[in-house]
């Protein structure tokens, strides 16, 4: 057991990568991979809830991963109805907070209503708050806000010269909530892939080269120590941050 790190992230986003060269490592289909990934999902929101995480943003799928094969497409939708079928109530029962970022327009209305009566039965939990993104993008993301602003200017609401950071980042998918302190990227890649571009500008990045099935208590404590070990600086020098005593 790794010693207890005193500087918990409150909100740590995971792009979760990796599910399918875990199941070609097996000769499986890809989907076994995303079954598998299943798994890694319910325990890594347990561990987070456990550590004293206050929010955790899952990407589980991108904009851009509508491009894949629609037989894998289709079996991912599949898999989110799944989850969202066996996990909510457990979830519930744990006291977090189920949300959906992303664009819903997108989804089929199946989803949409399994996803509403999930988001609906665990509004007032006051525990963990988990994010999971579907048909997300982090440009679609500041795309949206931006012609949400626009509309508020167009109607008189809002002029030019009051758009500031704090309006675009209120009209962004996690408006209202903290921004990540730690993003964590398993399956071997170091990159963002579009995921929140905005709201990860000052998060520490961890990544490993486990693969998504893979990850476990361990590997989360390992970047909860990773994180310890950090000064977060944003753009201040040393010498003003300790003087600071933060
Ligand atoms: C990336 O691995 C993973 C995905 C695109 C899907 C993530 C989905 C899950 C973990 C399952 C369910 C999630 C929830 C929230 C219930 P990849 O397919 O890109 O792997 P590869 O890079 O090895 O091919």
């Amino acid at each position: 057991m790794p010693a207890e790190p005193t500087n918990i992230p409150r909100h740590v986003a995971v792009i979760m990568d990796g599910n399918g060269r875990w199941a070609r490592a097996r000769n499986k289909p890809r989907h076994a991979g995303h079954r598998a990934g299943v798994a890694s999902v319910r325990a890594t929101v347990e561990t987070a809830a456990q550590r004293g995480v206050e929010l955790l943003t899952l990407f589980a799928f991108s904009s851009e991963n509508w491009s894949r094969p629609e037989e894998e497409v289709s079996s991912l939708m599949g898999l989110f109805v799944e989850a969202l079928r066996r996990e909510v109530n457990e979830l519930h029962r744990n006291n977090v907070r189920l949300r959906f970022i992303g664009d819903r327009a997108q989804l089929n209305r199946g989803l949409v209503k399994k996803i509403e009566a999930g988001e609906e039965k665990t509004r007032r939990n006051t525990g963990l708050l988990l994010n999971v993104a579907v048909a997300y993008g982090g440009r679609w993301d500041i795309v949206s806000a931006a012609k949400e602003l626009a509309g508020q200017v167009a109607r008189g609401e809002l002029t030019t010269a009051e758009i500031d950071e704090a309006k675009l980042a209120a009209a962004l998918q996690l408006a209202g909530l903290p921004d990540p302190d730690l993003l964590i990227r398993t399956g071997g890649e170091q990159r963002i892939s579009n995921f929140l571009l905005w709201n990860l500008a000052y998060a520490e990045l961890w990544f490993t080269d486990v693969l998504w099935p893979e990850f476990d208590a361990r590997q989360f404590d390992n970047a909860l120590l990773f994180y310890a070990q950090k000064q977060r600086r944003y753009g201040h020098t040393s010498e003003q941050v300790e003087a600071a005593g933060c």
